[in-house]
């Protein structure tokens, strides 16, 4: 990292209310956050999951995950939204093995462009999000609840929902993350099965297939509501302790 980088990455944690920073290269590594508070969150353990879909049976995450994007397709034509000015199919990006992942919504302009989630503004801030806790975008997987971009970037229909959503569930268990940050009203309400407003589910753990799911708000909204970054690290720094607590230290 460059010494300019190091200090955006400073402003931006300041700007997230992150309160000091450690100079400890083991801070990555420590399993306990003595700056974090005990949550208060309890773990519902509603029943909100849809039934798990048969994971192709490859014993590698690379390999598992490429017989899902090839079982899609590049050509993928089980909705409308093929026919409505999608560039191409966005599967998803990351380590296969990862413990954390995060869901959006749908692939927006640039997305659709290069064929990669997450990479235009809401994507360059959800990078400094990741960044804020210590990861790096390599680290953890990132994919949308569907795979083409909707025309004006609309709100995905139930139609669409339902014919790609299958395919991010393959993804959610064959990467069998730890920790899955939903980002947004729409991957929350589609994962969760709920009509509940986002603000009323985030800060709050769900058990969503053999993970722990975080609802938080979007980066997209986070760019137009920047006062709502203080709450976003709040789910941040639960999402750090989860990890940690999922990964106790070796005695
Ligand atoms: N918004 C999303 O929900 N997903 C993307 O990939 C980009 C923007």
């Amino acid at each position: 990292m460059t010494r300019d980088q190091i200090a955006e990455h400073l402003r931006f944690a300041a700007e997230l209310g992150v309160a000091g920073v450690s100079r400890d290269p083991a801070w990555r590594l420590r399993t306990t956050a003595p700056s974090i508070p005990p949550a208060s969150h309890s773990v519902d353990d509603a029943q909100v999951e849809p039934p798990p879909v048969a994971a192709p049976h490859c014993v590698d995450h690379a390999e598992a995950l490429a017989a899902i994007k090839a079982e899609i397709g590049p050509d993928c034509s089980r909705c409308k939204l093929h026919a409505l000015g999608r560039t191409q199919v966005v599967f998803g990006v990351g380590n296969p093995d990862a413990r954390l992942m995060f869901v959006g919504e749908a692939p927006g302009g640039d997305e659709d462009t290069q064929g990669v989630p997450f990479v235009g503004r809401a994507g360059q801030l959800l990078t400094k999000i990741i960044e804020a806790i210590g990861m790096t975008r390599d680290e953890v997987y990132i994919a949308n609840v569907i795979k083409c971009r909707p025309p004006q970037n609309r709100n995905p229909e139930p139609d669409e929902v339902a014919r790609c959503e299958p395919f991010l569930f393959h993804q959610i268990d064959v990467v069998q993350p730890r920790v899955i940050v939903a980002l947004g009203k729409f991957a929350t309400q589609a994962l969760l099965r709920t009509l509940d407003p986002i603000s009323r589910l985030r800060g709050r753990v769900f058990e969503y297939r053999g993970a722990k799911l975080i609802p938080t708000f979007h980066p997209a909204f986070l760019l137009r509501n920047p006062a709502s970054k203080r709450e976003v690290w709040e789910d941040m720094k639960l999402v750090k302790r989860l990890l940690a607590e999922s990964f106790p230290p070796e005695s």
